[in-house]
């Protein structure tokens, strides 16, 4: 059961106030290798046990002081001890104080005189018992702080869990807040775009009527002023004498001024808004701006205008693509230095394109989105309320194209 090395490293103490018992006792328990120690009272085993934890003791009974039975039951109420197998080794052999022996907390209850070989094989059984039930405790011991260890482990993890938890919520709610923030601030700033737009629109068509007003008012007032008034210096000229040259030179001269002046109200009121725009639409304006153009920078251009019947536009889009036409003209004129030009305007299915293209020194990049280009921006701007679009491409030396698209049969509200 116990090997040799587990024997000499087991300490039995031996309880009894025969020291002949003792010496016999305790040279078999040497003889089989136990460490052995001896008291020969009561109270001297209690000191013992104080200072030293024995794993068997072999305690005798009836003892002057302190009997058998009052230091097992002493032993068997202190918590360093109570663990400690106690075999009583008596005389007393009656039923009675055998049981009483057990009640008291003994293992065992030996009968002397006894003999040797079974005291041996019995001590043994309880050594080996105790220590199973040590290395058991023990185990359960690991067993427990192991599970304490887990317990608090999981308890650890579950607080950073919770904690972690009201963490992210927090983060969640700040990011849902700061979400609706930009949301807000994306719509409040889509809103003043949108008012923005209508702004620009509502400012060109005042701008439109005022250019009327004023063109047509130039034209009729201006024009008929000037008629009325060529044809009072025509009827003076009529009457004045044939023989002075001098006058009739000089009325001459007044009546091609005249004439030159009225050609001046003309354009300038044609210019300020063309009254074909109007009356004859989109394509003949754009026709009559390209050759004015033409004649008046000596260029060669090359026009393909769909035929009026074929375009349906709201007026406000036809001033908005020739005001486009005259800005793009204006442009060539002043940054191109082309020599050839191109003016295309159709309608294919839903969209209407408007082409304007020179093969001049080609607009640059910087030059397409630099921040004073106002005049291309305007272009855009006034392409917005129709959703149109320009996309301008520039070579060096090659040239400029400047494609213009807006969908004819989507219109934006009422603008
Ligand atoms: N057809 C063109 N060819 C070459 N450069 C051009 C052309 N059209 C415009 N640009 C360049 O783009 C710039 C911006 O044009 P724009 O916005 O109309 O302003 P602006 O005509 O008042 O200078 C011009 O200053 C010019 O440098
Ligand atoms: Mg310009």
């Amino acid at each position: 059961m116990l090997t040799p090395q587990e024997k000499a490293s087991l300490s039995i103490l031996i309880v009894d106030d025969e020291p002949k018992n003792i010496q016999l006792l305790g040279n078999i328990l040497k003889m089989e290798g136990y460490l052995v120690q001896f008291a020969l009272s009561g109270e001297e085993a209690l000191e013992f046990v104080e200072s030293d934890p024995f794993d068997a003791i072999l305690l005798d009974i009836m003892m002057p002081g302190m009997n058998g039975l009052e230091v097992c039951q002493h032993l068997k109420r202190k918590e360093q001890t109570h663990n400690i197998p106690v075999i009583f080794f008596t005389a007393r052999d009656d039923p009675e104080s055998i049981v009483q022996g057990f009640l008291a907390g003994a293992v065992d209850y030996i009968i002397k005189p006894f003999h040797k070989q079974e005291v041996l094989m019995r001590i043994e059984t309880h050594l080996a018992l105790d220590w199973e039930r040590s290395k058991l405790q023990q185990e359960v011991i690991k067993h427990q702080k192991t599970e304490q260890e887990l317990k608090q482990y999981r308890d650890h993890l579950e607080d950073r869990v919770t904690q972690r938890t009201v963490e992210l919520r927090t983060a969640n709610d700040q990011l849902l807040q700061e979400i609706e923030k930009r949301r807000q601030a994306e719509q409040d700033l889509k809103q003043s775009h949108e008012r923005l737009q209508k702004l620009g629109a509502y400012q060109e068509r005042v701008r439109e009527a005022e250019r009327t007003r004023i063109a047509r008012e130039i034209h009729d007032e201006l024009g008929q002023a000037l008629t009325a008034f060529k044809m009072d210096v025509a009827w003076m000229q009529k009457r004045i004498p044939m023989d002075n040259a001098y006058l009739h030179q000089k009325i001459g001269a007044m009546l091609g001024l005249i004439d030159t002046t009225i050609q001046s109200v003309q354009r300038i009121s044609r210019e300020l808004r063309p009254g074909l725009l109007d009356n004859l639409g989109l394509v003949a304006a754009i026709e009559w701006q390209t050759q004015e153009f033409r004649d008046r920078m000596g260029l060669e251009v090359h026009m393909e205008l769909d035929s009026e019947d074929g375009l349906e536009l709201h007026p406000d889009l036809s001033t908005a693509i020739f005001r486009i036409v005259q800005e793009l003209l204006t442009n060539i004129t002043r940054h191109a230095q082309a020599k050839r030009v191109g003016v295309c305007l159709r309608q294919q299915q839903a969209d209407l394109t408007l082409i304007v293209s020179d093969d001049g020194v080609g607009i640059t990049e910087e030059q397409i989105h630099g921040p004073e280009s106002f005049g291309l921006m305007g272009i855009q701007e006034r392409l917005d309320p129709w959703n149109g679009t320009v996309e301008m491409m520039g070579t060096p030396n090659q040239g400029t194209t400047v494609t213009v698209r807006v969908p004819v049969w989507k219109k934006k509200g009422d603008l």
